[in-house]
């Protein structure tokens, strides 16, 4: 079984689609991550994040097994990995690696902005996760602040209607809901009423295709 997660910053995506790979006992793969990895690349190369060519390299470099989670999750590195990701030819390069993984016996489970769109048009379960950006940025403030990182909440705000802005509006493989997807939204949920309802919404689908 194959399930696509996709949804905005701060939705919840990752949180849901990681909870859902564990009860399905699938693997699970944050493609976020291989944005961010690229971003990292390009300023660790000491390129500009808009280099297009040196994005590209990055992107036809990456070691995707051995991401270093910790160092790629901070604001700053969504925020390049969105710069990066309206490359088509960052996105061409980083496809091959994610349909793989979609297609790996057993199954799979991926979240990102294009999962049930490009990766995975024919997933078993999709689910398009929202929340509204106040919401969004209330949770990752909260989240910034337990890591012991001081970031005013109106910046974190800021920060996720820039990214919903790019990602929403670029060409290639915009954030989008699949015409198929289910839309799962979390302002007033916790974190377990939302996996509850990922899951009921994943029952529905499995037993459709069924
Ligand atoms: O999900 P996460 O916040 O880690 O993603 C970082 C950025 O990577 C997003 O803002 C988006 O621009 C890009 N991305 C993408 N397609 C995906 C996953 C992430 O364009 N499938």
């Amino acid at each position: 079984m194959i399930i696509a997660i996709d949804g905005p910053a701060a939705s919840g995506k990752g949180t849901l689609a990681k909870r859902l790979a564990q009860h399905y006992r699938l693997p699970h793969l944050d493609t976020g991550l291989l944005y961010r990895g690229v971003g990292r690349a390009v300023l660790d190369a000491g390129y500009a994040l808009a280099d297009e060519a040196a994005a590209r390299e990055a992107a036809s470099r990456l070691a995707v097994d051995a991401l270093d989670e910790e160092r790629l999750r901070g604001p700053e590195m969504g925020e390049a990995a969105s710069v990066v990701a309206a490359f088509p030819a960052v996105r061409a390069l980083l496809l091959d690696v994610q349909r793989r993984f979609a297609a790996q016996p057993g199954g799979a489970v991926l979240d990102g902005r294009d999962i049930g769109t490009v990766i995975a048009p024919g997933a078993d379960a999709k689910i398009f996760v929202t929340a509204s950006p106040e919401e969004r940025a209330r949770r990752r403030h909260l989240e910034l602040n337990r890591r012991g990182e001081p970031i005013a909440y109106d910046e974190v705000l800021a920060d996720i209607r820039r990214r919903d802005e790019r990602d929403a509006g670029r060409g290639t493989a915009p954030l989008k809901a699949a015409d198929d997807a289910a839309l799962l939204d979390t302002t007033s949920l916790d974190i377990e009423a939302a996996f509850r309802a990922a899951l009921a919404l994943v029952e529905q689908a499995r037993k459709k295709t069924a």
